[in-house]
C-alpha cells in the first residue's frame, strides 16, 4: 500500500476546523457541507473521536424541523461564497441553504459509533440516530411523494455532483431566468476552465429563486419543479445508508421504525431495476421530466455496488465497463465516462476523480468480491494524494490535483484508506 503523510492529512484536518466543524477548504468553500461532514466525520473518527462526534453534531444544528439536512449550514458569515443566505432566503435559526445533499450521515454515524465508543456514545448516538431516521423519512416523504421507490433530487446541487453531463438535457429545458443577480466568488479562487460554467450558475440561482418564491415548501416545490432527476449516486447512498440506519435501529429504534426502514429497503431495491441499462452495463439517471433515462455513463452509475444493489453478474458489467474506461484514462475513477463525447478531465464533475465516489465504488467491488479491483482503486487513491496533493478532484489522464487544495475530504478519505490498510484483511466494512 502507497503511504502518504498521515500528519500532513490530519494537519488539514486541524486547519479546517472552525469549532467543531471542518469547512471543506479554506476560502473557498467557507461553510459546512453534509456530505462533505459525514466523511470528515468519519476521516476524524480515526484519530480524534470527540472530535468525530461534534462534526455529526454541529451538522444537525442545520437540521430543519421536517427533517431536512440542509446541503449547506452557515455557522458563521463570510463574504467569500456565493451564493450566500440572503439568495437562499430560508427561515432556520441558523442560516442554512434550502435543498440538501447526498445522505451519508448515518452510515458515518454507525461508523463513528463503532469506532468512538466511550462513556457518553450511547446517548449521543441515540440523539444523531434520531437525527438520521427524521431525515430518510423527510426524503420519502419530500423527495418521492408518489412512493416510488427512488427518491428524486430537484436540483443538481443536491446530487453533490453539480454539473454531471447527467444532467445537461433537464437543465437545457430549463426557460426559467435568475432573479438575483449572480456574483460568483468561486472563480476568484480558483480557474474558470476547472469550473461550472457561467451558463450553469444562471441556472443553478434560477432554480433556487424559484423555490424561494414557494417558501421552500417541499410539497410545492415537487410540484412546481422544472427539473426532478432521480440520481443514481443519492439513491445508491440513501440505500447504504438505511441499511446503517437499520443496524443502528435494533439498538436504538422500534419494531415500527425497523419494518419502515426496511419496507422502504425493499421497495428501493426492486426499483433500482429501471435504472439499469445492459447495452451500456451501468446504472443511469431517470429523468421524471420526460420519463426517460439519461444516457450518460458517470461514476454516480457504479455507486449501486456500495449499497449491495446489483446481481453478480451486474457487478461484472460493471467491473468490465470501469475497464474500458481506464483504458481511455489511466487513473481511476473518471467521474463520466472517457468514452463519453461530454467527458472534460479538468472539469469538476465532468472527467476528474474525487476521493470519496472512489472510496464507494472501491467499498462497493469489495462488498462483491472484486478484492483485486478495491485494492486498485485505494491504492490509486492514495497515490494520487501522494503524487498531486490533497486536492478536491485529480485530473484521470495525468493525475495532476486540481481545484481547492488541502481538501477536507480528501483528507478524510486517506486517514480511512490508511486505517483499514493497516488493520488488514478481515476488517469490519463499512
Ligand atoms: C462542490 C461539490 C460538492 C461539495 C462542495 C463542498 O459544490 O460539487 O459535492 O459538497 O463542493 O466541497
Amino acid at each position: 500500500m502507497t503511504t502518504i503523510d498521515i500528519e500532513a492529512a490530519r494537519a488539514i484536518l486541524r486547519a479546517n476546523d472552525r469549532g467543531g466543524y471542518t469547512v471543506p477548504t479554506d476560502r473557498l468553500y467557507p461553510f459546512q457541507w453534509n456530505w462533505d461532514s459525514a466523511f470528515v466525520a468519519m476521516g476524524w473518527a480515526t484519530f480524534d473521536k470527540e472530535r468525530a462526534w461534534r462534526e455529526l453534531e454541529r451538522l444537525v444544528e442545520g437540521q430543519w424541523d421536517d427533517g431536512m439536512v440542509p446541503h449547506i449550514v452557515f455557522h458563521a458569515p463570510s463574504d467569500d461564497y456565493f451564493p450566500g443566505p440572503d439568495v437562499w432566503r430560508t427561515r432556520h435559526a441558523i442560516p442554512t441553504s434550502g435543498i440538501t445533499q447526498p445522505p451519508v450521515f448515518a452510515t458515518a454515524l454507525r461508523r463513528v459509533f463503532e469506532i468512538a465508543r466511550g462513556p457518553d456514545a450511547q446517548a449521543r448516538a441515540a440523539r444523531l440516530y434520531r437525527c438520521a431516521l427524521a431525515s430518510h423519512d423527510w426524503w420519502e416523504t419530500a423527495r418521492d411523494p408518489e412512493r416510488t421507490g427512488l427518491v428524486a433530487i430537484l436540483h443538481p446541487w443536491e446530487s453533490g455532483m453539480d454539473n454531471s453531463p447527467a444532467w445537461d438535457e433537464a437543465m437545457a429545458r430549463l426557460t426559467l431566468q435568475p432573479t438575483t443577480p449572480i456574483r460568483r466568488r468561486d472563480t476568484s479562487h480558483i480557474g474558470a476552465e476547472m469550473r461550472p460554467k457561467d451558463e450553469d450558475y444562471r441556472r443553478f440561482i434560477a432554480l433556487v429563486d424559484l423555490y424561494a418564491s414557494y417558501g421552500w415548501e417541499p410539497a410545492a416545490m415537487w410540484r412546481v419543479s422544472p427539473f426532478r432527476l432521480v440520481d443514481v449516486a443519492t439513491n445508491a447512498i440513501l440505500h447504504k445508508a438505511d441499511e446503517d440506519l437499520l443496524v443502528l435501529a435494533e439498538q436504538f429504534g422500534t419494531e415500527a421504525e425497523r419494518s419502515r426502514i426496511a419496507a422502504r429497503m425493499a421497495r428501493r431495491a426492486a426499483a433500482f431495476a429501471s435504472l439499469w441499462n445492459q447495452d451500456r452495463r451501468i446504472y443511469q439517471a431517470l429523468d421524471l421530466g420526460t420519463g426517460s433515462t439519461v444516457d450518460a455513463s458517470t461514476s454516480a452509475g457504479l455507486l449501486p455496488l456500495f449499497a449491495g444493489i446489483p446481481s453478480a453478474g451486474q457487478a461484472a458489467a460493471l467491473a468490465d465497463e470501469l475497464e474500458a474506461w481506464l483504458a481511455r484514462a489511466p487513473y481511476p475513477v473518471p467521474s463520466t465516462s472517457p468514452l463519453d463525447p461530454r467527458f472534460e478531465p479538468k472539469r469538476y464533475w465532468r472527467g476528474p476523480i474525487w476521493a470519496v465516489v472512489n472510496f464507494m465504488i472501491a467499498e462497493g467491488f469489495e462488498r462483491y468480491g472484486h478484492a483485486a479491483l478495491a485494492s486498485r482503486i485505494h491504492q490509486a487513491t492514495q497515490a494520487l494524494m501522494r503524487d498531486g496533493g490533497i486536492a478536491e478532484y485529480f485530473d484521470p489522464t495525468s493525475g495532476e490535483g486540481l481545484g481547492g487544495s488541502r481538501f477536507s475530504w480528501t483528507a478524510a478519505i486517506s486517514l480511512m484508506i490508511d486505517q483499514a490498510a493497516v488493520a488488514g484483511p478481515g476488517r469490519d466494512k463499512m
